[in-house]
């Protein structure tokens, strides 16, 4: 049986965070504000009225998070740059003193033997670029851009590999059509031009990383999209569900078209937004590697009446974590051949760029340790299946600020107690900490005669 110790020779192993869900710091150096500042402020937005401006102190305690992943024996770390830090107000020249951070933690990163991958967007945007239409105006994507060329200047040097947007996906919908998160806009299907404004920056951030010999990746939200039963009418739900979730950010870059969104009463140029060439961009030249953000499976039924063309149904007969959300490993198996199944040769390496689970205040969290195993030996499935899976990055290093549910779920390695800012590693820590030695141990013996 193939598991996770069969994970190729070279996996790359990591964990993954966030800047507005760990750094807090929110007024220093020169940062300017976020939609994500914004947004905590709003009441009853955010849960026990939590917000990021401390979280979890990581912009002073950052050496020590360094020396944790240090002790895991990490090959990679990914990160996000805070926009706001780098350009205050979204546009202009670069706020040095915010560049500086990450100029730190880079150069500490390598000192620990850690390659830094940074993320350029993880949903804080400058309130001011928000104040003038944020991801709805197409003038952003030009301002990603040449912000990209800032922070690409600075760090190129010294970081290889570049992820350009986190889960463009789940910023459309929570941001721009539900309001469930920051900006908060409930626009419902007249969000999809910050669809395509996100692809667009995506395509023009990568020009100029790509223009200064970096290699770019985007870390998409997947979902293996399951119907509810055979019935075509849940097919078609399925079909119309898995548009939105998964083609609608990834059919552009791997194939240089929009999918079929006729389900919604969309057409090809989503609302007017797409121009000619765009697609061109967005789409070539090929992406190093495609990230891949994977926590659950959908499960999708036709709609009992008018609106969208899809309703979600319960996925039953599953542990489910701290969340409520269902614990499915094998959906990461199926999600991986289905990407190759649709894009085929088109399809680049894949990192996993996020996976993990929430779970209550304990350190003692074998329910952790249990997802992680199984995910990752639905992963090794996926290699020994034949597709190139370079890397498992997991959510994530510290419990950390979770977006809208605030401090209430933990998804860390580390516990971090909120009042002292004091890190206490969890079971899951030694564990994960022993099985990359143990891999890492094992891709460097020599191969026994006949053997694997
Ligand atoms: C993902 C986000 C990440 C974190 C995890 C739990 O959708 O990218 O910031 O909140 O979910």
């Amino acid at each position: 049986m193939t598991d996770r110790h069969d994970l190729p020779a070279g996996f790359r192993w990591g964990v993954s965070t966030a800047a507005y869900q760990i750094e807090g710091a929110a007024d220093e150096d020169g940062r300017g504000r976020s939609v994500w500042d914004a947004f905590c402020e709003r009441p009853g937005a955010v849960k026990n009225g939590d917000s990021g401006r401390t979280a979890c102190d990581h912009y002073h305690r950052w050496r020590e998070d360094v020396e944790l992943m240090r002790e895991l024996g990490l090959d990679g770390y990914r990160f996000s740059i805070a926009w706001p830090r780098v350009q205050p107000t979204g546009r202009g020249p670069a706020n040095t003193a915010g560049l500086d951070f990450y100029d730190r933690l880079v150069d500490g990163l390598l000192a620990a033997g850690i390659t830094p991958l940074p993320t350029l967007f993880h949903w804080d945007l400058p309130q001011a670029l928000e104040d003038t239409g944020g991801w709805l105006r197409r003038d952003t994507a030009h301002r990603f851009a040449e912000y990209a060329a800032l922070a690409a200047d600075r760090l190129g040097d010294r970081v290889p590999a570049w992820i350009t947007l986190n889960e463009p996906f789940v910023h459309l919908v929570y941001g721009y059509a539900l309001g469930i998160h920051a900006p908060g806009r409930a626009l419902l299907l007249d969000a999809l031009p910050a669809a395509h404004h996100q692809l667009l920056a995506h395509g023009l951030a990568a020009a100029e990383l790509r223009a200064r010999g970096l290699d770019v990746l985007i870390a998409n939200n997947l979902t293996p999209v399951r119907p509810a039963s055979d019935a075509p009418a849940d097919r078609a739900a399925a079909a119309a569900y898995d548009a939105l979730h998964n083609r609608l950010f990834t059919d552009p870059l791997l194939l240089g078209r929009y999918p079929d969104l006729s389900a919604y009463g969309v057409g090809p140029d989503l609302h007017g937004a797409v121009r000619d060439g765009d697609l061109a961009l967005i789409s070539a030249p090929a992406l190093a590697g495609l990230g891949v953000n994977y926590y659950n499976p959908t499960r999708i039924a036709a709609p009992a009446g008018p609106g969208l063309p899809f309703a979600e149904a319960p996925i039953d007969g599953v542990p489910r974590t701290h969340f409520d959300w269902p614990v499915v490993p094998e959906g990461l198996h199926e999600l991986l051949l289905t990407l190759r199944e649709r894009y085929g040769a088109a399809l680049p390496p894949v990192t996993v760029t996020e996976n993990g689970c929430s779970t209550d205040d304990t350190l003692d969290d074998t329910f952790r340790t249990d997802y992680l195993a199984a995910h990752l030996d639905a992963l090794a499935r996926a290699t020994a299946d034949g597709i190139d899976v370079r890397g498992y990055y997991t959510w994530s290093l510290l419990d950390n600020f979770e977006w809208a549910e605030g401090y209430s779920q933990r998804f860390g390695l580390v516990h971090v107690d909120f009042a002292t800012q004091r890190r206490t590693p969890k079971a899951s820590f030694a564990w994960y900490r022993d099985l990359i030695a143990a891999h890492r141990a094992a891709s460097a013996a020599p191969r026994p005669a006949g053997g694997r």
